[in-house]
């Protein structure tokens, strides 16, 4: 295990090597990458299938990391059961964290409880998601996410396998992403979930495939692409939250 926190240089250099190393590797190799680098301070982003599976694979090689969840307050109840689902059956304590009441209710106060619709999702996922996240990284040397290439040929096509995340980084703590599954589909992602009988959301059930907040998703229709559903009122370089922002 290396020494943390590292300066932004020696994490690049790592990611540099990394990169190198895991380029065409599973992902169950990628996260043993993490692991043997950060051990269990390295966490997982958990939110939905892609990240049940990563839970499932770390599992099945006994690599204890960290996984949290993002309550955002506007999650749809099955997507809250999935997560109750991961704690009991993948037996992973999920640290669950919750926005900033202030600033919840001075957005809704001032804006009500459907602002996104008029002025975009950029405010509310702000307050809801991005600051709790600042806050689930505070300490974190490394995190890993569920995001696929294919997700999103706008905004996800060049999803690397590992980053520096700059925009959680400081000069002299640095925060690593991996991204296991970043060059897996999504066929592949389901086929493990079933093979191994991992929980799912049960709104997959219902002709829903990438799913965040219940008021900004919705189903798609045969041959629509997943992200159709997310954000559906704005454009398809917009349909990121900034969890995944590049920069400050
Ligand atoms: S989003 O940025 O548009 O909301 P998406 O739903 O595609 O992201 O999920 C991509 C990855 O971001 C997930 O696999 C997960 O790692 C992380 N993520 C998304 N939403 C959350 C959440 N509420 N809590 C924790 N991680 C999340
Ligand atoms: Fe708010 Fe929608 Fe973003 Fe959820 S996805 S935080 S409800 S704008």
């Amino acid at each position: 295990m290396i020494a943390t926190p590292l300066s932004l240089t020696q994490a690049e250099n790592l990611v540099a090597t990394l990169q190198r190393e895991l380029d065409l590797a599973p992902p169950q190799t990628i996260l043993q990458a993490a692991y043997q680098h950060f051990g269990s301070a390295a966490a997982i982003a958990f939110s939905g299938a892609e990240d049940v599976a990563i839970l499932g694979l770390c599992r099945d090689f006994d690599l204890p990391l960290r996984a949290f969840f993002l309550d955002t307050g506007r999650l749809a109840p099955e997507t809250l059961e999935l997560a109750e689902a991961v704690r009991e059956k993948l037996g992973f304590a999920l640290e669950i964290y919750s926005p900033q009441a202030q600033a919840v209710q001075e957005l809704v106060r001032a804006k009500g409880l459907f602002s996104f619709y008029r002025d975009g999702h950029g405010e509310c996922c702000g307050v809801r998601k991005v600051e709790p996240l600042r806050r689930a990284l505070a300490g974190t040397p490394a995190w890993l996410t569920g995001q696929r290439r294919d997700q999103s040929p706008a905004t996800r096509a060049e999803v690397p396998i590992v980053q520096v995340d700059l925009a959680h980084s400081t000069p002299d703590a640095a925060v690593l992403k991996f991204n296991p599954l970043a060059r897996w589909t999504s066929a592949q992602v389901w086929k493990y979930i079933r093979a191994a009988d991992l929980p799912f959301n049960a709104l997959h059930l219902r002709g829903y495939v990438s799913i965040g907040c219940a008021p900004c998703t919705r189903p798609v229709l045969p041959g629509q692409h997943e992200r159709e559903g997310r954000w559906w009122w704005e454009d398809a370089q917009n349909k990121e939250c900034g969890l995944h922002a590049a920069h400050k």
